[in-house]
């Protein structure tokens, strides 16, 4: 994880475990094999860093945030964590393969992971990669946006990046990366139990939340539930309108 937010390890284990959970099918798509080496970009707590060793490889996990890196290397501590910003990020060898969930939407600028990523793999290696792409959370940023009006200029909530498909590919083509798969796609993502909006935008706007000032933030959690109701709560569940951008691209 990145930005300049505190990030509460357990709260993101314990309430946002779909973040690491909706990873699998990315391990599935990286396919990793014993003995390659593997850079994983964001690696949070360190489970999908887990699964990607599992399949016999040498795998490092970077991440900017000291409590993620600190409770990943406690669950996994046979597993190589290091943190670091991946905006500057140079690893003494070339990688494989390099992999990241969730994690490219909150570092700005977007050319500077893409440098780390390109730096970071030997010539014909791959990125997999997956995050917010055009669109997402649109919903659930524009009710903030309503909300708690001026907490978006004042960068109390994050400045996240979400491109589209031509914008990231030429980002990465300008970096020495060819994509060989772009993907685009709604992937609304059931939150956990009755206060799942709630907890999202702790986690998530956690400087905007704090902003509000406690005596407040009851009302401005029941507003936001009433804005968004109509659109993200069926079945008796949450959903965030999360839009995927899933990439697949070669080092040239
Ligand atoms: C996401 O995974 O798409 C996301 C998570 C938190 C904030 C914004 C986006």
């Amino acid at each position: 994880m990145s930005n300049s937010q505190a990030w509460n390890a357990e709260l993101y284990d314990d309430r946002h475990a779909f973040v690491w959970k909706h990873g699998a099918s990315l391990v599935e798509l990286l396919n990793p094999q014993p003995g390659e080496r593997v850079l994983d970009v964001g690696c949070g707590t360190g489970h999908l860093t887990a699964q990607i060793a599992a399949a016999g490889t040498e795998v490092v996990g970077i991440d900017a945030s000291a409590a993620m890196i600190d409770e990943a290397r406690r669950v996994y501590p046979k597993l190589e964590f290091i943190k670091a910003d991946a905006r500057q990020y140079r690893g003494p060898t070339a990688f494989d393969a390099v992999f990241s969930n969730a994690a490219l939407h909150w570092i700005r600028p977007p050319e500077a992971a893409a440098a780390t990523i390109a730096a970071a793999l030997r010539t014909g290696g791959r990125l997999v990669a997956e995050f917010g792409g055009h669109g997402n959370v649109a919903a659930i940023a524009a009710a903030l946006r309503e909300l708690a009006p001026g907490y978006f200029d004042l960068r109390l909530v994050p400045d996240w990046y979400f491109p589209g498909i031509a914008e990231y590919t030429t980002l990465l083509e300008k970096s020495g990366l060819e994509t060989t798969q772009a993907m685009l796609f709604d992937r609304p993502t059931k939150l956990q139990g009755d206060q799942g909006l709630r907890n999202w935008a702790a986690m998530f706007a956690e400087n905007a939340i704090a902003a509000i000032g406690e005596g407040r933030r009851a009302e401005f959690f029941q507003k936001l539930e009433d804005a968004l109701r109509d659109k993200l709560y069926r079945d008796g569940a949450w959903y965030a309108d999360y839009r995927r951008l899933r990439i697949t691209a070669q080092k040239r």
